[in-house]
């Protein structure tokens, strides 16, 4: 069953759990993903990037999309993800996606308003739902210190401004920024996330909210592509036990990718490693999709999406 965001976050909010937006870029780790969502009985989220679009050619996700939805009768959402311009979010719109993210977040306050609303209108005429970003996805890994830094700089989501922005949008969901950054390098020293400023946001605003850069770059899968051949060094990624928090002040929607690129990776060097007479691309592959499954299983539980997909029956 396709339904939008706005469903699978409502819900989730109600019943204090968070849904996983999962990126997706090929037919092994759409089924990787949905495997486990049916394994586990979860909602979920299957996240498109423009980049995304670019490599596999947005009518084949559409259509790997399709045959999950398909073949699991779970709750889905097709979502796009980081949509960098009204354009493309309306052409996503068209395309039947469920859901768009409009990120304005590197434009002013007033334009990302402005831009915002034109995607809210837009797709909330053809029944689709609009996530929005307000504050940027710049690490604490850039801070110097409690005076300086990026956080310093007004960068991370203002708890005032978030309040404004959401009644003059109307977005259905908002990504806020409180200290994570994209990819496997998201802090130099200790973790830090503002998880104040997360309770004070929660408090200004009653819509979802979104995290961003949540991926935890869990050890394991970093320890085994290394192992067999890689050379990942210095990373470090989004605590679990924090994530857990935030979920509790009320996040609705977690942001997963580097971790499944991770474990997909790993599965794939340790066959090529193990096996470096081998040939089959389903060998290899296969195996990346399995750990795309024992990732994704692992996330829906730490999220509590498991056992949920009959509240949207
Ligand atoms: O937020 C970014 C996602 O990880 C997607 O990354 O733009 O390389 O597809 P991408
Ligand atoms: P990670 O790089 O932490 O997986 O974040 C993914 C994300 O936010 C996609 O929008
Ligand atoms: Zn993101």
């Amino acid at each position: 069953m396709f339904v939008t965001t706005k469903t699978l976050l409502d819900t989730a909010q109600k019943n204090k759990f968070a849904v996983g937006a999962f990126n997706v870029n090929d037919m092994e780790i759409v089924q990787g993903i949905v495997g486990a969502a049916m394994e586990l009985r979860a909602p979920v989220i299957l996240q498109i990037s423009k980049g995304a679009r670019e490599y596999a050619n947005p009518l084949y996700l559409k259509k790997l999309i399709e045959a999950a939805e398909e073949e699991s009768g779970l709750p889905i959402a097709m979502h796009l993800d980081h949509g960098p311009s009204v354009e493309l979010c309306k052409q996503a719109v068209d395309e039947g996606y469920t859901s768009v993210m409009f990120d304005g977040s590197h434009e002013d306050f007033e334009t990302n308003m402005k831009l915002t609303r034109e995607v809210v209108d837009y797709a909330h005429s053809k029944g689709v739902s609009v996530e929005a970003e307000l504050g940027q996805l710049v690490g604490s890994q850039f801070d110097e210190g409690e005076e300086g830094g990026k956080s310093g700089e007004g960068l991370y989501t203002d708890p005032d401004q978030a309040r404004e922005f959401v009644e003059k949008t109307g977005c259905d969901s908002l990504a806020v920024a409180i200290g994570s950054s994209h990819g496997a390098f998201k802090f130099k020293g200790e973790p830090k996330i503002d998880l104040e400023r997360l309770q004070k946001i929660r408090d200004s605003i009653s819509i979802p909210i979104v995290l961003h850069a949540a991926s935890s770059v869990l050890e394991e899968y970093v320890e085994m592509c290394n192992k067999y051949g890689g050379k990942i060094e210095g990373s470090k990624g989004f605590p679990e036990d924090t994530i857990a928090r935030a979920i509790q002040i009320g996040v609705q929607k977690v942001n997963i990718d580097t971790d499944l690129r991770l474990g997909m990776t790993a599965g794939i060097r340790k066959v090529l490693f193990e096996t470096p007479a081998e040939f089959d691309p389903r060998k290899y592959l296969g195996a990346g999709r399995d750990m795309i499954k024992e990732v994704v299983m692992h996330k829906i539980k730490l999220l509590g999406s498991d056992n949920k997909s009959q509240l949207y029956s």
